[in-house]
């Protein structure tokens, strides 16, 4: 296969300068998966420091779902910056942090009355809601599950049920957090396995009426992209319900779309009691919220919640706009065209290589994964493929994430409104790189 050629001029220095560069200035526990500089980038294509082009399946981790620099909202944040960038919100506020507020009150699935906080990041919107949770019950323990991912600050890691690389070195964790065994079918454990576990767990750990929160993200993301099941999450909430346990749905992969509907958990028809968002909300621009039932979002007391930047009007210019669009531009639907070009394809490179790709996950818009195996064999995780496949891949002009609590999961995140062109160029660049490496 031949490299992409230059389309644009080069900048006069090249990705290896500016690798030699980084890892000189930067600590290596901020790890990049390509050596890759970005100079520009544009729907879903980006270019790089040395001219090349890639078509781009991660979307900067899923989030610019409407594409690089989309017209709407690169003018809504423009015509912001030209106004203010920063008052803060806990200090004067602006229209639009409240219609922000508004809309995703509005959203947000489930008839109750809805608030909304804004914070910055994902790891924060999930360190908030167990804040939430635990000033709403006066409880102390949170339940997560194996394999989940809900950040990087110190209590959002302890949720994280992934020792390497996120856990490891970084101990002591917050106390009173417990995991259980997320239902992975095609890795032996079924629903009722979870919940049993959950019930051990209740005998012999904590009890209950102990509990403040159970918080799940309804397709796990770091952890593989492994969906949980529908009466999974409908048992999660009768659980929450009879106990008196706040559930909080990490949507802040799932969200805004992603899976072809703007929420996750509207497949399950479940009404979260609090909802973690962040990612796909803003299309780039650092914002995150909690939305969650009025009363529970209220427990805490006036100041008790926020940050300096938090919904910074930035943040609300591009939250604003990129609900507008994902209306305007039907992008739940344009998710599912996406997950059914990918599924085609996927199986029929399944059929070429049902040794290595052991199984494929396309039933949630374009939120899909195939994950990669050794003889056939789900419980012969070959890793060494998979971080080969995504090297090759960007040796080949086509930026590629994985994921995966053994790092064998190749995942797919595109922009929702990808062209079928584009969908296809990038999938005959994989099955490319994949017929090489195997
Ligand atoms: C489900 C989920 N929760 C929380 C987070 C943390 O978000 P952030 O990286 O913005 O802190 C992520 C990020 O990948 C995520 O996928």
């Amino acid at each position: 296969m031949s490299n992409p050629q230059p389309i644009t001029e080069v900048s006069g220095s090249t990705n290896q300068e500016w690798q030699a560069r980084k890892e000189d200035a930067v600590a290596r526990g901020q790890g990049n998966i390509a050596p890759v500089y970005i100079e520009r980038a544009k729907g879903s294509e980006l270019w790089d420091v040395e001219g090349r082009r890639y078509i781009d399946f991660g979307t900067g981790i899923a989030v610019c779902s409407a594409g690089h620099c989309h017209p709407k909202i690169t003018a809504a944040v423009t015509e912001q910056v030209n106004r203010f960038s920063h008052t803060c919100v806990m200090v004067t506020p602006y229209d639009t942090s409240v219609r922000l507020a508004e809309k995703l009150n509005e959203l947000a699935p489930g008839p109750s009355k809805k608030k909304s906080i804004f914070v910055t990041t994902g790891a924060e919107a999930v360190e908030n809601s167990i804040k939430i949770a635990r000033a709403h019950t006066g409880r102390r323990g949170v339940i997560a599950f194996n394999g989940g991912f809900h950040g990087r600050t110190m209590l959002a890691m302890g949720l994280t049920g992934k020792i390497t690389p996120y856990k490891n070195l970084f101990g002591p964790f917050p106390a009173e957090l417990y995991h259980a065994p997320f239902p992975i079918e095609y890795h032996g454990v079924s629903v009722e396995d979870s919940l049993k576990s959950l019930h051990n767990l209740f005998a012999a750990d904590i009890a209950p009426s102990d509990v403040a929160a159970i918080i799940v993200e309804p397709v796990q993301g770091e952890g593989g992209f492994y969906p949980a099941p529908v009466e999974f999450l409908q048992a999660l909430r009768s659980l929450c319900d009879e106990h008196g346990i706040v559930l909080v749905i990490d949507e802040i992969q799932t969200g805004f779309a992603r899976t072809g509907r703007m929420f996750c958990s509207e497949y399950a028809g479940v009404e979260a009691d609090l909802m973690t968002v962040a990612k796909g909300m803003a299309n780039g621009y650092p914002i995150a919220a909690v939305v969650g039932k009025a009363e529970i979002m209220d427990a805490p007391l006036p100041g008790g919640l926020g940050g300096t930047y938090a919904g910074s009007p930035l943040g609300c210019a591009a939250g604003l706009a990129m609900i507008d669009v994902i209306e305007e531009e039907k992008l739940a639907d344009a998710a599912l065209h996406v997950g059914e070009v990918f599924s085609t394809r996927l199986q029929a490179l399944q059929q070429k290589f049902p040794k290595n790709i052991g199984h494929l996950r396309t039933e949630h818009g374009a939120m899909m994964a195939m994950e990669l195996v050794n003889n056939g064999d789900a419980e012969q995780p070959a890793a060494d493929l998979t971080k080969a496949l995504i090297g090759k891949a960007y040796e080949n002009g086509l930026a590629l994430l994985s994921c995966g609590a053994r790092g064998n999961v190749i995942r797919f995140l595109p922009a929702l409104n990808i062209s079928d062109e584009l969908m296809n160029e990038g999938l005959d660049i994989l099955e490319a790189c994949l017929q090489e490496l195997v």
